[in-house]
């Protein structure tokens, strides 16, 4: 009998081409998460689950299903996921790393264009009809060169951010579980208050785990440079949003790109009428050949562990 594999929501044909060669596939071929009960009942003997970031696998998620062997996130953060049911059951857990590094830290580096340069405001101007000609003033924004440039976590997207903005003139200072990261000498190590107290723009690309939720706060939020910049491509529950909207709204900061929010798909309401923000629907890694690539990548980590082979992607082994 064929290997079962449920599949939460809609990937590219790519990952499930490769997966009907050879297992029985429950395929939701939707674009918003399915309820629980549904899922379960859906595929109730699955030996893999391919998921997407906005499923919740929780611990009963996981427990009612008793033949899972993999879960293959089609994500590179894997917090949706109880990791801790799923090394108790053995059960293999893998992300899709690297494919997005570039396509993210490009978005990071759209977000900190738009935002210094007001891009959306003077687009909505245009549109308007108000452009009456050339003034001295009119969209004057942010310059970069020469601006430090604070990353917090210095992983594979920070760093590749990192390399960014160093085009435009930056310097770039960050901090990091641990001292090297993998910036290279260019990037200077200082802990996260000097960081935070000394940075123009502040990019959070950190994983989100209990140590780093909540890490920019109200007090961290003020600790800030009047005048500044944030910017999050990683995880909104690494922001309080409340705290962010009261700095945005005293002028605090110079402005904020958002790719991802606290309570995701559901956004601050002040955020929505606040111009010194520019939104973005958590689309990091949203480019065609991107989302191809994850595709793969996490249907291929289920074919091999269904082969009994050690897939390259391993977030947790049992
Ligand atoms: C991820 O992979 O974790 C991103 O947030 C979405 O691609």
């Amino acid at each position: 009998m064929k290997k079962r594999v449920l599949i939460t929501q809609h990937i590219p044909e790519t990952g499930i081409r490769l997966l009907e060669k050879q297992f029985d596939l429950v395929y939701h071929d939707v674009r918003q998460p399915v309820q629980t009960e549904r899922l379960i009942s859906s595929c109730p003997d699955a030996d893999a689950l391919l998921c997407l970031l906005s499923d919740k696998i929780t611990s009963d998620f996981i427990s009612r299903l008793p033949d899972l062997k993999v879960i293959a996130n089609y994500a590179v953060g894997v917090n949706n996921i109880d990791l801790h049911a799923a090394k108790n059951r053995k059960i293999l857990v893998c992300n899709t790393p690297d494919v997005l590094t570039h396509a993210t830290a490009d978005l990071a580096l759209g977000l900190l264009l738009a935002v210094t340069r007001q891009l959306i405001p003077a687009d909505q101007f245009c549109r308007r009809g108000e452009f009456k000609g050339w003034a001295s003033d009119l969209f004057a924004g942010f310059g970069l060169q020469g601006k430090q440039c604070g990353i917090i976590g210095m992983g594979k997207i920070g760093t590749a951010f990192a390399e960014r903005v160093k085009v435009l003139g930056m310097k770039v200072v960050y901090s990091n579980r641990n001292v090297s990261g993998s910036a290279d000498s260019a990037c200077t190590f200082v802990s996260l208050d000097e960081l935070i107290q000394t940075s123009d723009v502040v990019s959070i690309h950190a994983p989100l785990t209990t140590e780093t939720r909540g890490i920019m706060n109200l007090e961290r939020f003020l600790a800030m440079k009047p005048g500044s910049v944030f910017l999050n491509t990683g995880r909104g529950e690494l922001v309080d949003e409340g705290a962010l909207v009261q700095v945005l709204k005293t002028g605090h900061l110079f402005g904020a790109g958002l790719d991802v929010f606290e309570r995701e798909p559901e956004i601050h309401q002040d955020l929505l009428s606040l111009n010194n923000v520019v939104l973005a629907p958590h689309i990091g890694s949203a480019t065609i050949e991107t989302r191809e690539k994850m595709a793969i990548m996490a249907a291929q980590a289920i074919c091999d562990v269904l082969n009994g082979l050690t897939p390259t992607n391993l977030v947790l082994f049992s």
